[in-house]
This record gives C-alpha cells, structure tokens and sequence, in this order.
C-alpha cells in the first residue's frame, strides 16, 4: 500500500514538472512554424499561400494582443471574407499555448 502511494506521489509530481516545462519553441517548430516559419516571417510554401503576415514586423507585433495570440491558437483566425485562414490549432494544453506567447513576440526584429 505504502509503496502504492509513493508511485502516485511520484507520478503526480512528474505531471507537474511537465506542465512547468511546457515548451515554447518545440511546439513552435511543431505546430506553427509550417506555415509561419521558424523565424515568423511566413516564407513557407503554406504562407505565402495564406499571404500571412510578417511576424518579425514590430507593426504586425503591435496589432494583436497576448489574448489574441490564445484566441487565435484555440479558435483559429477568419479572413476578411469569413474564411478559416489559420485553424485552431489542436493538441496543445492551456498552458503550452501560453508558452507560446513569448517565443511569438520574440520573433520581433
Ligand atoms: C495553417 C497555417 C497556420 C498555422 C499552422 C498557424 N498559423 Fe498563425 N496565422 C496563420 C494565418 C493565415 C494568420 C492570419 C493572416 C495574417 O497573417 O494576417 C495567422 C496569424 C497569426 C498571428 C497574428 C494574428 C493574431 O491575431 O493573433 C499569430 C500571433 C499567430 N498566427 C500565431 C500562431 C501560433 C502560435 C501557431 C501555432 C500554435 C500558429 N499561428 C499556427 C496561419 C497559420
């Protein structure tokens, strides 16, 4: 029983030290950076495609708030015409998007 309880104990604190750990520029490389690019500058195949905006631009770092980095990533950004242009992007907890708010803004140049 004891021993029980050391294994949860331990499992529990593993969980945890994942959720500290929740990493930015992983998950950037992983879900973002298709269509964004590594650096944010959107010179993929994807984003010239979607003819994103330039996310290295201090004036495109100034159109959107740190919520709106959250909102976009869960509910996905509408063209003008009411088209899905980024899907929300699923697979990633609260607190990994939150993350991803810093590697976003330090793309700025
Ligand atoms: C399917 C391609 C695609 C993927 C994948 C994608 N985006 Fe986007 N993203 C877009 C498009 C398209 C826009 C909006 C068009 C534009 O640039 O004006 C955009 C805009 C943004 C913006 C600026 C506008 C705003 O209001 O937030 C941020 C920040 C952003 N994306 C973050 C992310 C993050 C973080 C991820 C990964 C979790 C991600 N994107 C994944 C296509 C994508």
């Amino acid at each position: 029983m004891k021993h029980s309880l050391r294994i949860l104990a331990l499992a529990l604190a593993c969980g945890s030290l994942s959720a500290l750990a929740a990493d930015g520029p992983a998950n950037w490389e992983q879900h973002c950076a298709k269509c964004h690019g590594p650096d944010g500058k959107g010179e993929t195949k994807m984003g010239k495609k979607l003819g994103i905006a330039d996310l290295s631009d201090a004036k495109v770092q100034a159109k959107f708030a740190d919520a709106d980095v959250i909102k976009s990533v869960k509910e996905g950004i509408k063209d003008k015409e009411g088209k899905l242009a980024m899907k929300p992007i699923e697979g990633l907890t609260d607190d990994e998007i939150k993350a991803l708010i810093p590697v976003v803004r330090a793309l700025k140049k």
